[in-house]
Parts: C-alpha cells; sequence; structure tokens
C-alpha cells in the first residue's frame, strides 16, 4: 500500500529520502512553512510560523527534525519533540509542524515524514503522539485520521484587546515622553561644525 501511494512521486521526481535536517535544509523549509503556513489560513498567534519556530526546534530537538527529499530537492519536513510530564511515567511524543510542499502534495510524502518521525519517537520511549491543527483544516485532519489518530477534542482560543487596558496606555505614555526627550537632546558634533 504505501509503495502505491508513493509511486506517483516516484515516477515523477524520483525516489523520496527521508533524513534528519541539516543546517543546509532550513531556508528551504523556512520557505516552505511560509508557504502553506500562512497567517490568513491560520489566524491564531500561537502558532505562527517564523524563522524561530524552526530555529528553535532545530536546536532543541535536532535528531527529531525530518526532511523529505526528492530529486534533491527539499519536498517536506516535519519537526517533533518530546514531552515529559511531572509525576508521569508517560512520554509524549508532539509533532509540532508537519509540511509537504503543494506542487508535490498527496504523494505519500507526508505520509513518510509521519512513519519515520513515530519511528523515532518509539525509540525515545513515547507511549502516546500527540497531534493539534486548526478545526477548520480538513485536510490536516483527514491526514491525521489516515495516521490511525482518533479522539478529537475542541479547545477553544480566546482574545482580548490590551490597547485601551490602563497598564498598556501608561506604558505608551511614558514610552512617548521619553522619546520626546531624546529628541531635545541637542547634537554637539552638528554644533561644533557650525
Ligand atoms: C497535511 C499534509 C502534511 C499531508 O501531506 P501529504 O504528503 O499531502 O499526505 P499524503 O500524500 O501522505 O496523504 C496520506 C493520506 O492523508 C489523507 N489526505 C492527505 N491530503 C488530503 C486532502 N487534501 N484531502 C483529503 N485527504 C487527504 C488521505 O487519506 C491520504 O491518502 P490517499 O492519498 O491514499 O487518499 C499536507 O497536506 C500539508 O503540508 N498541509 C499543509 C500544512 C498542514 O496543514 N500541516 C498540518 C498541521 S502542522
Amino acid at each position: 500500500m504505501e509503495n502505491e501511494i508513493n509511486s506517483k512521486a516516484k515516477q515523477e521526481n524520483g525516489e523520496i529520502e527521508i533524513r534528519q535536517m541539516e543546517l543546509d535544509d532550513l531556508p528551504a523549509c523556512f520557505a516552505i512553512g511560509e508557504d502553506i503556513f500562512t497567517a490568513e489560513k491560520w489566524p491564531n498567534l500561537y502558532r505562527t510560523w517564523d524563522e524561530y519556530e524552526l530555529l528553535d526546534s532545530y536546536a532543541s530537538d535536532g535528531e527529531l527534525c525530518l526532511v523529505a527529499e526528492i530529486g534533491g530537492k527539499i519536498a517536506g519536513f516535519a519537526l517533533g519533540t518530546l514531552i515529559e510530564k511531572r509525576r508521569s511515567a508517560w512520554i509524549y511524543g508532539y509533532l509540532e509542524w508537519i509540511g509537504v510542499r503543494p506542487d508535490i502534495k498527496r504523494s505519500g510524502v507526508g505520509t513518510r515524514l509521519f512513519k519515520r518521525l513515530t519511528e523515532l519517537f518509539i525509540e525515545r520511549g513515547a507511549r502516546m503522539m500527540l497531534v493539534d491543527t486548526e478545526a477548520e483544516n480538513h485536510e490536516a485532519r483527514q491526514f491525521f485520521r489516515k495516521q490511525g489518530f482518533g479522539n478529537e477534542t475542541k479547545h477553544i482560543f480566546l482574545n482580548r484587546n490590551l490597547t485601551t487596558h490602563p497598564g498598556y496606555l501608561k506604558r505608551k505614555a511614558s514610552r512617548q515622553k521619553l522619546k520626546k526627550r531624546q529628541i531635545k537632546v541637542p547634537d554637539v558634533t552638528q554644533e561644533a561644525n557650525q
């Protein structure tokens, strides 16, 4: 079955190689993420794709950061981490981000990345794997279901605008005062040149 899924990508692009992410892969992975994790599609701030997401994962969990390569080009990536809870014998493998280049989607790349990451989690003692995604991301939900995930639970995010909070306004006012004072500082070098 896996061979069947991957055959399309193989025919069009050669073999899919899954390997650990290397420093040189970061720009390509970042670019893929920018393409697919857009703010319009995922409008909450707790999961914003930026260079720190990638760098932090790579620096702290490098062995759980994978790339898929086809014909020498990065086709996708997966970033994982292990979560150990205090007073619990359980280790959780958390898939933080998985992304596949739009032009190569539905060719089995995501499945291959996912399977390798699962193996790595198990090798490191994980007993449970966690993923999360926005409720409207039906593509990802279908993908995770296909990988054997269930027990979907809902979690809601709320936001409050702090720019009318007295503390925010006080801070803003004091920063503006400071800015004005800085502007008033005479430029001694200009005076000396006149
Ligand atoms: C989710 C994602 C990683 C899947 O990668 P992929 O390489 O396209 O997935 P695969 O080809 O391995 O698909 C495996 C199975 O998942 C399901 N699936 C994948 N994409 C699907 C889609 N668009 N619609 C319905 N089912 C889908 C199918 O069951 C598929 O098997 P099939 O093709 O035999 O029917 C990819 O679509 C992606 O990068 N999405 C944007 C980023 C994202 O949402 N990431 C998840 C949250 S971090």
